[in-house]
């Protein structure tokens, strides 16, 4: 049963093919390298550069490759962006999702993974956010995960086949240190980036309800991200009727200090600290996961920790 994993030559999406091929599954990748890096691509894995608005490269893959289930993580995801065009989101998440899931249905494919967001959430008021947790998100990227999750359950509804969202809380991280990776605008990497600049990071505020007054995030490790992935592929392939939204996250939460403190250990300079700036607009306090319904369904739970994170983001960063 081979896999197209859409993306797969992104940040994440190349962690994933590395995973699902270390799982022993045939993958063939899909990406029209507007982000994505070919180099990210390993040999013997079919790279086709298109994209998934194509119906005519979706038809041509998935018949020349037997292509029997997706994972989808070809998108868009800046949330500044979103904002600064929702049109653009929409065509290339939903619409994008639309065109496949009809290629999808067409030619009768079994199984679909769908990069989803903690996004979803927008500005959760709990301690840990279930997935039943409501969602409100405060981003048209935020929406476009949240409309595409819906479309899924209901094309998989009409057409048959079964289905894995999973919603990523903030990834970081590197497996591949070789690569030379920098990571996406995030806060690890803009960390990265200041110190580069001889500068302190900032601080996105620091008069939040939380114990440090910075915000607290549930990061977690792109490696284990990935691994969250073979487990729904498995889930998938054992179990046709599986219909399932998870959050993927420690279900710890870390502030901002933390993480700069913890940057500073790993790169040698302990006085690392970081300046205050104004709050950035949309940001919640604290968004951590309660990762038990992955645990339960998908026998997934992530081991790597902060410091894991850093190190490796710091040895891709400095390669
Ligand atoms: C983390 C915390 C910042 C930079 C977003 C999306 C999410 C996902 C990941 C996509 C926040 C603070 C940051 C800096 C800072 N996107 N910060 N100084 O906003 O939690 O999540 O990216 O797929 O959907 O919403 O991640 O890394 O931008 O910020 O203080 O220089 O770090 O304010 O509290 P975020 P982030």
């Amino acid at each position: 049963m081979t896999w197209l994993v859409t993306g797969g030559a992104g940040y994440i999406g190349a962690h994933v093919v590395a995973a699902l091929r270390a799982d022993g599954r045939s993958v063939v990748v899909l990406d029209d390298l507007s982000t994505g890096l070919k180099e990210r691509v390993p040999d013997g894995v079919p790279l086709v550069v298109g994209s998934v608005l194509d119906r005519a490269v979706l038809d041509a893959a998935i018949a020349e490759h037997g292509v029997r289930g997706v994972v989808h993580l070809a998108g868009k995801k800046r949330v500044d962006e979103s904002v600064a065009e929702p049109l653009r989101y929409f065509h290339e998440n939903v619409e994008g999702l639309r065109v496949l899931l009809t290629a999808i249905a067409d030619h009768g494919v079994g199984a679909l993974v769908f990069s989803s967001s903690a996004a979803v959430y927008g500005m959760p008021d709990v301690d840990r956010v279930t997935e039943r947790t409501p969602c409100v998100p405060l981003s048209p990227y935020g929406l476009t995960k949240l409309v595409g999750e819906q479309m899924i359950a209901a094309a998989a509804a009409a057409h048959g086949f079964a289905h894995v969202s999973i919603r990523y809380f903030n990834v970081a991280g590197a497996a591949t240190p070789e690569l030379g990776d920098r990571g996406a605008a995030n806060l690890i990497p803009m960390v990265f980036e200041r110190i580069a600049a001889g500068l302190p990071p900032r601080v996105f505020g620091d008069d939040y309800p939380t114990p440090d007054g910075t915000c607290i995030r549930d990061y977690i490790h792109v490696s284990d991200l990935a691994e969250a992935h073979v487990a729904a592929v498995r889930r998938l392939a054992a179990d046709p009727a599986t219909a399932l939204v998870v959050n993927a996250g420690r279900g710890v939460g870390v502030s901002v200090r933390e993480i700069i403190a913890t940057v500073g250990a790993v790169v040698g300079d302990p006085e690392l600290r970081g300046v205050v700036e104004a709050r950035r607009p949309g940001d919640p306090a604290r968004s951590v996961a309660a990762a038990d319904l992955i645990r339960a369904e998908l026998g997934w739970s992530a081991r790597l920790d902060v410091r894991d994170m850093v190190e490796s983001a710091w040895a891709s960063w400095t390669r």
